[in-house]
């Protein structure tokens, strides 16, 4: 069985997330996917960046929303880093990994899939949300592109939510992962995607579950265990 490795937010446990740097890193360690998260400035441009405002991530403040790409590109997201498009992510990640990206507003969803369709890299990326609705409407947009459901949960109702999203995988938090979720969703043609373990004991756990893949922040870890498990 193979498992898939995704990095979260590139390697965000070793550099700082959502940055170039951490997409480069993850790509170095040999993840296969690598997971982003999406809004859109004031001005109309994808930025990756994971919260709604820049106060965590970069030492500027306010929200994302608020702030034209100008003033975003200015701050500092760690390292020296510039906050990235969704554009530099998908140019660093073609032909190497799949770019897992999370739209994390509704706005994001229409120019995402134009950015996917002008570079032709509908089978290299994968498109994620925790709304659902959106995930819909990628694939009337374009049917080419995978899709995901983030879930936090176990819901009664998760595979249904997941059909009707048109998604082809449930991508649920590790901790709420059991074996019955796992076998039920495969019986449903899902796949199930764990996020987002870092420490080796709760990786193993995962892995004896049959999931399909593994986002974490130290992919690193994740990778040498598959190894010494002959599993990659
Ligand atoms: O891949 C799933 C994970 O990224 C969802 O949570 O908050 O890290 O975006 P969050
Ligand atoms: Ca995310």
């Amino acid at each position: 069985m193979v498992i898939e490795v995704i990095g979260h937010r590139g390697a965000a446990g070793l550099e700082p997330e959502n940055t170039l740097r951490s997409i480069r890193r993850a790509i170095e360690i040999g993840v296969d996917r690598v997971e982003i998260d999406v809004r859109v400035t004031k001005d109309g441009r994808l930025v990756v960046i994971h919260d709604e405002t820049v106060d965590r991530t970069t030492n500027g403040h306010g929200y994302v929303r608020d702030m034209t790409f100008e003033e975003i590109r200015k701050l500092d997201a760690g390292k020296g880093e510039k906050v990235p498009t969704l554009e530099e992510a998908l140019n660093l990640t073609r032909g190497k990994v799949i770019l897992q990206i999370e739209l994390k507003v509704a706005e994001a969803t229409e120019p995402t899939i134009e950015l996917i369709e002008e570079n032709g890299a509908e089978r290299e990326v994968v498109i994620t949300s925790f709304i659902h609705s959106l995930l819909k409407k990628v694939r009337y947009l374009n049917p080419a592109i995978r899709t995901g459901a983030l879930f936090f949960d176990v819901q009664e109702d998760i595979f249904e939510r997941t059909i009707s999203a048109c998604a082809e995988a449930i991508h649920i938090y590790y901790r709420n992962i059991t074996p019955k979720l796992v076998e039920n969703a495969h019986k449903r043609g899902l796949k199930v995607v764990a996020w987002n373990p870092d420490e080796v004991g709760d990786m193993k756990r995962i892995i004896s579950l049959g999931v399909d893949a593994i986002g974490s922040n130290r992919p690193d870890i994740l990778i040498n265990l598959l190894r010494e498990m002959g599993m990659r």
